[in-house]
């Protein structure tokens, strides 16, 4: 039986997260009702993730120097391992909350590399009543901005939704989206990947400082094995 690792990154710094409690009991459901599946929650509360400081290293050089400094590799290793990744927040003033967007600040790099692809993706958010549309969209376009393919965006509203009847009828949905889906890639998914490859595949190395392309992202584009791929299902077949 080939196990499927599910990584979610919950962001809550509630001790009694609401957040935290749905990701667990849906994760809980969904593996007692196929063990294939195996699971972990990563409550970003526990880990120490510093704010970036705007140095723009991991555009030139691919690297994070805060990276020694906190946690965040440790969890960057642990999405890397994952076959399906969620991303859990709660509403915050009408946004994600502020730990997760500290968060989402450290992988900026990964959405000009696409470095995600071959893993799907759900996402999770929490509300009382209202902020969902707009963090629901910005989880799900995290995702596809670092590769994922996303195949469905949950929203939990505590003014409205029964914990028993929302697990349930998303455990259900769970298991059709992974039924039905097919490939690691969508349109999107397929558009970004062709302008990036096109983007850096016509500019020159001598151009760079010309073009202001930071020579990280110029050299990790131009390596063989990715400019062979002719879609980015096949760049994320290899990526995997
Ligand atoms: C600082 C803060 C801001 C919030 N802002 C909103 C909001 O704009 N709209 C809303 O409907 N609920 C809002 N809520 C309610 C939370 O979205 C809701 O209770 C959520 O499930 C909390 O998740 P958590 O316990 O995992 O942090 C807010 C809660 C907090 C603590």
């Amino acid at each position: 039986m080939e196990m499927k690792k599910i990584v979610s990154i919950v962001g809550s710094n509630n001790k009694n997260s609401v957040t935290n409690l749905v990701m667990f009991e849906l994760l809980n459901n969904i593996k007692s009702q196929n063990e294939s599946y195996e699971y972990e929650i990563i409550c970003l509360s526990d880990y120490n993730i510093k704010y970036c400081e705007g140095c723009e290293v991991c555009f030139k050089q691919g690297f994070c120097p805060i990276d020694k400094k906190d946690d965040f590799a440790i969890i960057r290793k642990k999405l890397k391992e994952a076959n399906i990744i969620f991303f859990a927040s709660p509403v915050y003033v009408h946004n994600v909350s502020g730990i997760m967007k500290t968060f989402f600040d450290r992988f900026a790099v990964s959405c000009h590399l696409l470095n995600f692809a071959g893993k799907l993706g759900f996402t999770l958010t929490t509300t009382y009543s209202n902020g969902q549309e707009k963090v629901k969209l910005y989880l799900k376009d995290l995702q596809n901005s670092i590769g994922v393919k996303n195949l469905n965006n949950y929203v939990f509203s505590r003014a409205t939704d029964s914990i028993d009847e929302f697990i349930e009828t998303n455990t259900k949905i769970f298991f059709k989206e992974i039924e039905l889906n097919y490939g690691y890639t969508d349109r999107y998914l397929e558009k970004k990947f062709n302008q990036f490859k096109y983007m850096y595949g016509q500019i020159d190395r001598k151009n760079l400082s010309i073009n202001e392309i930071n020579i990280y992202e110029w050299e990790y584009w131009n390596q063989k094995w990715i400019k062979e791929c002719r879609s980015f299902q096949e760049f994320a077949v290899k990526n995997k």
